[in-house]
């Protein structure tokens, strides 16, 4: 079935050069099961895996997913310390195969607020993929789109007392350009499981002409097959970037 699906994608061309997902639903999965919400963490990297994977047999270029936002630090401490317990085993256990894979992961957001374990796994898991030419993996750990904007603000203004720039010529170019996701093309489609209708303060500016695929599957439940699902809805739209088309 999944690579029924698979097959018919890579017909229609136009795949996807970004993909980015805001992983929805891993409490609610958890919850239902009567389990801890910490199990729908673990079940969500399951997940994980088969979107990296999905992301390389389809060739989408960049997939970036949205692991800790900002507003997460909130979470009772031993949910932040389950989640960040959980990003050190995937970046230990995962790093072998995800280069084999010519998978690179970079890893984006406020780092310095994360502990010492969890930035050296993360270090292990960037450096030991380095090089990778098969897709881009972004996990976004610590991220808030209004922060990210914030400190582009910052940076820019930096610049320019420093002399460097001008302040007239701050434009789109710039600002992109000192976003976490610096020379990294804006994503093309955002999948949200969990059927949540919101953007939760991920990829504010990235986002601004991106197709959304809302699914109402929980992360933990998410398969290949439906981000191949995804990407088969995103081939059915039209993309305007606020024009017209040559038939409207
Ligand atoms: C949202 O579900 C999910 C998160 C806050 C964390 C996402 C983390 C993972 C999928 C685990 C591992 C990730 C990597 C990259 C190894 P929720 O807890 O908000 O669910 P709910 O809305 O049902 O409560």
């Amino acid at each position: 079935m999944s690579e029924d699906l698979l097959h018919r994608l890579l017909l229609n061309g136009d795949v996807p050069r970004h993909v980015a997902i805001i992983m929805d639903g891993n409490g609610r999965w958890a919850r239902q099961r009567g389990l801890p919400r910490q199990f729908g963490h673990k079940e969500g990297m399951k997940a994980v895996r088969e979107a990296v994977e999905g992301a390389v047999d389809a060739g989408v270029e960049v997939l970036t997913l949205f692991a800790f936002s900002t507003e997460n630090w909130q979470r009772p401490r031993q949910e932040v310390s389950a989640l960040m317990s959980l990003l050190q085993f995937y970046a230990r256990q995962e790093v072998k195969e995800l280069r084999e894979k010519g998978v690179e992961v970079h890893v984006l957001g406020e780092l310095d607020r994360v502990d010492a374990h969890t930035r050296k796994a993360v270090d292990v898991l960037v450096d030991g993929t380095n090089g990778g030419s098969k897709l881009r993996l972004n996990l976004m750990i610590s991220y808030g789109g209004r922060e990210e904007i914030v400190r582009a603000a910052r940076l820019l203004a930096r610049r320019v007392a420093e002399g460097d720039l001008a302040a007239d010529e701050i434009d789109e170019d710039a600002v992109s350009g000192s976003l976490f996701t610096v020379g990294v093309p804006d994503p093309d489609l955002l999948i949200r499981t969990s059927g949540e209708l919101r953007i939760s303060n991920f990829l504010l500016w990235q986002l601004a002409y991106t197709e959304m695929h809302i699914t109402s599957v929980l992360w933990p439940d998410f398969t290949r097959e439906n981000l191949f699902e995804a990407i088969l809805d995103y081939q059915r739209r039209e993309r305007r970037f606020g024009r017209v088309t040559a038939n409207s």
